[in-house]
């Protein structure tokens, strides 16, 4: 059976899912250490925001450019002109429209940060499975079990569970007392929910053009998507942020932090786009999912305490939606692919 477990994991499948599980750990619990250990009174000067998203994707190009260069053998040269060949087909144009709609997430995600608490978002964040199953269904055809749908409702509710016993409500209006202020509930949820959307319908329209559209390398189509959040991404520096920018400069108060999330950011869209290549955007919701509850036990280990019942109730939740996600697929039609997790 062990060697059974590791041929399953040697597919691209299951190794980009598992990849992926592994970096929204480290992202998480990046998150969180730079809200514990960094301090935001240093005096230093704050990053713009969305200055960020844009230098987050042209992060993405040069990662895809060196990948695509690599993987074809060819040196800048011949890479370039390959690249401005592909760039330049009609179908390039295809990529504005999920471009646009990531370049508003990502804006979006920094909105919703820097109002709600992480676990709060996490939470709020896992509309996007239902979204996507939704997408799913519409754009690409999928059939979804009604059991499967139920599975995808257990695994929200799981995380959820899971997320909300995390909340220390004393410690919590304790220490965000001085700032509260400066948060605004409501425009979290507001940019959260703008968020779900985004990412469910253009995670779905990508994978479309992956698998149904022209045969494109991946990175090709990573590079054209990239390049309109770049086109686009500037757009909100220059509507919300013209005068900082225009002040302090461009990188402003990037600190080693901002580029780490930066960098993450950039490494992470990678690992999404090989995931919806290989698996496709339902399973990458499963493995964010189980990404939050390997982080939330990991940290408990980490500050030395013990995770509650609601804890582990959640938990039991999110392992048993995935087991009747695989075991309850759709009935075959004819018409339309068979869709099953495992
Ligand atoms: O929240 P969600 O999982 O939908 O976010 C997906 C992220 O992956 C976005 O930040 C998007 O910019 C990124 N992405 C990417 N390249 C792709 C697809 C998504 O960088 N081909």
């Amino acid at each position: 059976p062990m060697g059974a477990a590791w041929a399953l994991l040697a597919q691209p499948k299951y190794l980009s899912l598992l990849v992926l599980v592994f970096q929204n750990v480290s992202l998480v619990m990046m998150i969180r250490h730079s809200r514990t250990h960094h301090g935001s009174g240093s005096g230093a000067k704050e990053y713009v925001a969305t200055t960020a998203v844009v230098t987050a994707e042209v992060t993405k190009i040069v990662i895809n450019l060196v990948l695509e260069m690599w993987s074809n053998r060819t040196n800048l040269a011949e890479g370039f002109s390959n690249l401005r060949a592909e760039l330049s087909h009609p179908s390039t144009l295809k990529l504005a429209l999920p471009g646009l709609l990531y370049m508003v997430q990502n804006n979006m995600l920094f909105v919703a940060l820097s109002n709600l608490s992480v676990p709060v978002y996490q939470v709020t964040s896992q509309g996007k499975v239902l979204a996507t199953a939704i997408c799913s269904r519409w754009l690409l055809q999928k059939i979804i079990s009604v059991q499967q749908y139920g599975a995808l409702v257990l695994l929200a509710l799981g995380v959820a569970i899971a997320q909300l016993s995390s909340i220390d409500y004393n410690k919590h209006s304790a220490k965000t007392a001085g700032s509260e202020a400066k948060q605004n509930q409501l425009l979290g949820l507001g940019a959260v929910l703008i968020a779900c959307f985004t990412s469910g319908f253009a995670g779905v329209y990508f994978e479309k053009i992956l698998k149904h559209g022209r045969k494109v390398s991946l990175y090709i189509r990573n590079i054209q998507l990239a390049s309109f959040g770049v086109i686009l991404g500037l757009i909100p520096c220059a509507l919300h942020d013209y005068d900082r920018i225009a002040e302090g400069g461009f990188f402003q108060g990037y600190d080693k932090w901002v580029w780490a999330v930066i960098l993450n950011q950039a490494l992470g869209g990678l690992l999404v786009s090989l995931v919806m290549k290989y698996a496709d955007n339902i399973l990458k919701g499963f493995a964010t999912s189980v990404a939050i509850i390997v982080a939330t036990k990991l940290s408990s280990i980490l500050l030395g305490t013990s995770v509650n019942n609601m804890f582990i109730l959640g938990a039991f939740f999110v392992i048993t939606s995935i087991l009747v996600f695989g075991k309850y697929p759709a009935k075959q039609n004819s018409q339309q692919p068979n869709y099953t997790a495992v």
